[in-house]
């Protein structure tokens, strides 16, 4: 089916001009720019200008495989960057953060205001022992204070390790302990659809008195929802009481551009999750070049990425990269339906905004709730549209563009990854026609290509692996702690070029067509879960023998997971298992990674070697064909599973 839906995208042939004055007025109207991006080095040195630095590079590249050092002997610091650098002119009272609430409070930080609580929080960390390369997790709702705490952490070189609200206490222990982070960064609480999630609680139960490995000697907590909280006397202080009184004046670190900056847990291919490494030099140059070019973006811009910032698009689209490039940023605590399903058109009506950046999953959401909540607002001020995290299937696309859009906004599909740190294909909207559907073509200086198992290039029209041929400047630098998991895991398949573990195509225009991941990641509104850690959480369980996880198609999630469970010898089977099982992976993971469906079932379909046929689950879960099952050591079991699943549909 995969196939099928693919070759009906190959079909679309619907080309998108950029509107009427928007390219006379386009930030890149050079269209021989992907050209001049041929020249990689060249082009990277040209864009590193871009940035502040206290001590030019010496080589912009320095690449012994896998290992990547860019702009080396620079020093530069990203927090300076995003701050001090726009307070002599006219952006010093310009707003850098506009923040609303989701009960409606407002808070505006001007580049000034920004600029103060960061030197006072990075001072206030300071205070706590932190110094340069010491990790600190931050774990917080979309709230102004998470992004202080991020630029207070860069700017005096500690490396900052955001862990998603919306993981459990468990994924966060497992996070804090990796880094071995010696400071957390909480808030009592974060407002979710009316209700509130205990952050706070979550860390108490990820850091018991009694914990081994615990380097954490010091909690800061965000007062935000005001629910109750426990406060441990030596360990547990108020971020309000303890920012009080603190000087505002904290001179930026100066950092190797090569030191690390942040690291970023991501799902892969096992149960434990990858620390992805960035450095500031590469990372903050992509950043701010690719926001710049595919957002075209203008100093009068008001910009929303309804990301938050524990996911990469977060830190790169929300933080780092608006920030350096001084714009205004809206930013948005809570859910899209409350406490109306036109919450977003009501912010953009209010707030003038003109760039939305959004994912596909939240495009199909608003399609099945219907246009009239956005055509009750006023949504004029948009002049253009972005979307990330997953494929856009052309009739979101489509959507997107007339409702929200107002056919007059190009959309701008942005492809890329975690590890990639940027954007690495997109159009450049005043130079490349859009294709619903398409991220369209690598971003200049980034050379993409689609190989087969070999690592040899295939035609035009056909499809294969997607890899990197060629270093880039936000790549990441490394696994955290793990140079090996880093260079098997990315750099030792197909002729060395780099893998992204994504599936796709290209049309004989030489346009991109992601189709999807290859590995066992399933995409879940545009979330990456590793199938190995759902299978973990759910055999933690006492019932569980086995488990098997699959993505299985899902209107509007993209995809969602679908367990196979075998029970242990002498577990009944009880109707409330189901749920418990579910609740189990919520308590192990987070409520990202519950499952949809949960089959129970006395075996799993294995090949003769004792390996479970995944592929053959994930035909089942989405209701086709199965494929080739001759390598099966009985057939019997996936028979009986494809009958009583069917039948249940
Ligand atoms: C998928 C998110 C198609 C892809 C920035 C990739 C996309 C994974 C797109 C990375 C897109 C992201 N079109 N697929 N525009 N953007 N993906 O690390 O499978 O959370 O490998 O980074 O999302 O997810 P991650």
């Amino acid at each position: 089916m995969k196939e099928k839906q693919h070759e009906g995208l190959l079909e679309e042939k619907r080309l998108f001009f950029p509107p009427e004055g928007f390219c006379s007025k386009a930030v890149i109207q050079n269209p021989e720019i992907h050209e001049l991006g041929q020249n990689r080095t060249k082009f990277w040195d040209e864009q590193g200008k871009r940035l502040d630095w206290f001590k030019p590079w010496d080589t912009v590249l320095e690449w012994n495989h896998p290992f990547a050092k860019w702009y080396v002997g620079g020093k530069l610091n990203a927090a300076y960057n995003c701050l001090d650098r726009h307070l002599e002119g006219a952006r010093r009272n310009k707003a850098a953060l506009i923040f609303e609430g989701e009960l409606g409070d407002r808070r505006v930080l001007t580049y000034q205001d920004l600029y103060r609580e960061v030197a006072q929080f990075a001072n206030v960390l300071k205070s706590y022992g932190v110094v340069k390369g010491d990790r600190v997790t931050i774990y917080m709702p979309l709230i102004p204070e998470t992004v202080i705490a991020m630029l207070a952490c860069a700017r005096i070189g500690a490396v900052h390790c955001v862990v998603f609200g919306g993981f459990s206490a468990e994924a966060l222990k497992d996070r804090i302990h990796d880094s071995r982070s010696t400071i957390v960064v909480t808030a009592d609480g974060s407002y979710r659809r009316g209700n509130s999630i205990p952050l706070k609680a979550n860390v108490d139960k990820a850091l018991p008195v009694t914990c081994i490995n615990n380097c954490v000697e010091t909690i800061i907590v965000v007062k935000r929802t005001g629910q109750p909280v426990d406060m441990q006397d030596e360990r547990d202080v108020w971020y309000h009481e303890v920012m009080k009184n603190v000087s505002s004046v904290c001179p930026a670190e100066p950092m190797d551009a090569n030191d690390m900056l942040f690291i970023l847990y991501t799902s892969g291919t096992t149960g434990k999750p990858k620390g992805v490494v960035h450095s500031v030099g590469g990372y903050m140059v992509g950043v701010s070049t690719t926001h710049e070019w595919v957002f075209d973006l203008k100093e009068e811009d008001v910009y929303w990425c309804t990301a938050d910032v524990g996911w990469i698009t977060g830190h790169s689209y929300l933080v780092y990269g608006p920030l350096t490039n001084g714009s205004t940023v809206v930013m948005y605590e809570g859910a899209p339906d409350y406490p109306e399903k036109d919450r977003y058109w009501e912010i953009i009506e209010k707030y003038r905004v003109t760039i939305l950046y959004t994912a596909p999953t939240a495009i199909r959401t608003f399609m099945k709730w219907g246009e009239s909540y956005p055509r009750g607002r006023d949504l004029s001020s948009l002049r253009l549209l972005g979307s990330v995290g997953e494929p856009i299937n052309p009739e979101a696309w489509m959507w997107y563009y007339k409702y929200i859009g107002g056919e007059r906004c190009p959309i701008v599909d942005t492809w890329w990854q975690t590890e990639t740190g940027m954007i690495m294909m997109a159009p450049v909207p005043g130079i490349t026609p859009l294709k619903p559907g398409s991220c369209t073509i690598p971003f200049p200086g980034v050379h993409i290509e689609i190989v087969d198992p070999e690592g040899n290039l295939v035609p035009k029209g056909e499809g294969g692996y997607l890899v990197v041929r060629e270093p880039w400047p936000a790549m990441l630098k490394t696994v955290y702690g793990d140079d090996k998991r880093y260079e098997d895991t990315y750099w030792s398949q197909f002729g060395g070029a780099y893998s992204t573990g994504d599936e796709a195509k290209w049309d004989e225009d030489g346009y991109f067509w992601v189709i999807g991941r290859v590995d066992d990641v399933i995409n879940v509104s545009g979330h990456r879960i590793g199938t190995a850690e759902v299978e973990g959480a759910l055999v933690d369980h006492p019932s569980v023998a086995e488990a098997a996880c699959v993505g299985k198609t899902h209107e509007v999630k993209g995809q969602a997971v679908f367990a196979f469970v075998s029970l242990k010898e002498g577990i009944v089977i009880r109707d409330e298992l189901i749920d418990e099982l579910k609740a189990h992976v919520v308590l192990k993971i987070g409520s990202l990674a519950r499952p949809d469906d949960i089959f129970l079932t006395a075996e799993l379909p294995k090949t003769r070697s004792g390996k479970i046929m995944r592929r053959l689950l994930k035909d089942i879960a989405d209701g086709r064909e199965m494929g080739d099952t001759s390598t099966l050591a009985d057939v019997a079991v996936i028979n009986f599973l494809k009958k009583n699943i069917d039948a249940q549909k």
